[in-house]
């Protein structure tokens, strides 16, 4: 079993998230603690609204309510720069890869570099860090080619390594290994893990898949009825009597 809470310094809250669309109230009273170089990973059924609660934490949305911090810095109340480079700190990769289609690997994950690297204190040039993003994630050799040229689990490496060129402190996950077949999720898994031990990285990682939460989570938060229904590790979790969690599980 994995280890819980390596080191207790939380690196991202979430308070009393409330988020509405008309009449659907998708979270109500959301809470979660990420602790430093944990994988924290969060199920719940499609449409439970855990896309939505990650797209308030970017960004993406605004929460109707609740209170944000990353590395304590409560990001409602951040002017926009100070966002940006808050920003540049977390790594998302989205929900179905979302490569720019009209531009090659290289352009993809030049793409971040142009928009953010300014304000970073890094001193190795885009072409080394775009070499270096796609050796992490074992496609040096796709440099040059298109989105279309690339095969599904290639495209997630790829939207991986963007997401990780900026040398996140922490990075997000939705559905990393969702339209992928078996064997090339579990290849997919086993980077998760490796970059987390390779970078030290605090992942949150959103999915209905049990298998990759099985390997990749130190701990679980189930999220039923717009609230973590019930928090623990995965055994934890996997072992609960309670019926709407052993519906999850089984
Ligand atoms: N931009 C939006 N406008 C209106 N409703 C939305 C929007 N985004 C998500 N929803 C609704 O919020 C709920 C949760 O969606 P989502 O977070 O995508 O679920 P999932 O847990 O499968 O990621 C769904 O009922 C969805 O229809
Ligand atoms: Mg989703």
């Amino acid at each position: 079993m994995k280890e819980q809470h390596p080191n207790r310094a939380i690196v991202m809250e979430v308070s009393n998230l409330e988020k509405s669309f008309g009449s659907n109230k998708v979270l109500d009273d959301f809470n979660l603690k990420l602790y430093k170089g944990e994988n924290l990973v969060v199920m719940g059924k499609s449409g439970s609204g855990k896309s939505v609660m990650v797209k308030c934490l970017v960004g993406l949305l605004e929460a109707d309510d609740g209170l944000i911090t990353i590395r304590d810095k409560n990001i409602t109340s951040l002017s926009q720069e100070s966002l940006d480079i808050l920003r540049t700190e977390i790594g998302f990769l989205f929900q179905g890869s979302a490569l720019y289609d009209s531009m090659t690997v290289r352009e993809n994950l030049e793409f971040p570099l142009r928009r953010h690297k300014e304000r970073l204190d890094i001193t190795e040039s885009n072409q080394e860090l775009v070499a270096e993003a796609l050796e992490n994630v074992g496609l040096a050799h796709a440099i040059d080619l298109m989105p279309s040229e690339l095969s599904g689990g290639m495209k997630r490496r790829v939207a991986l390594a963007r997401a990780l060129i900026l040398k996140p402190s922490i990075i997000i996950y939705d559905e990393p290994t969702t339209g992928l077949d078996p064997i090339t999720a579990k290849e997919i898994i086993a980077l998760m893990n490796t970059i987390q031990e390779t970078y030290g990285t605090s992942a949150l990682i959103i999915t209905h898949d049990i298998d990759c939460a099985r390997v990749v989570a130190d701990r679980v938060i189930l999220l039923i009825d717009g609230k973590n229904y019930i928090e623990g590790t995965f055994q934890e979790l996997a072992g609960s009597t309670d019926p709407q969690v052993r519906a999850f599980f089984k």
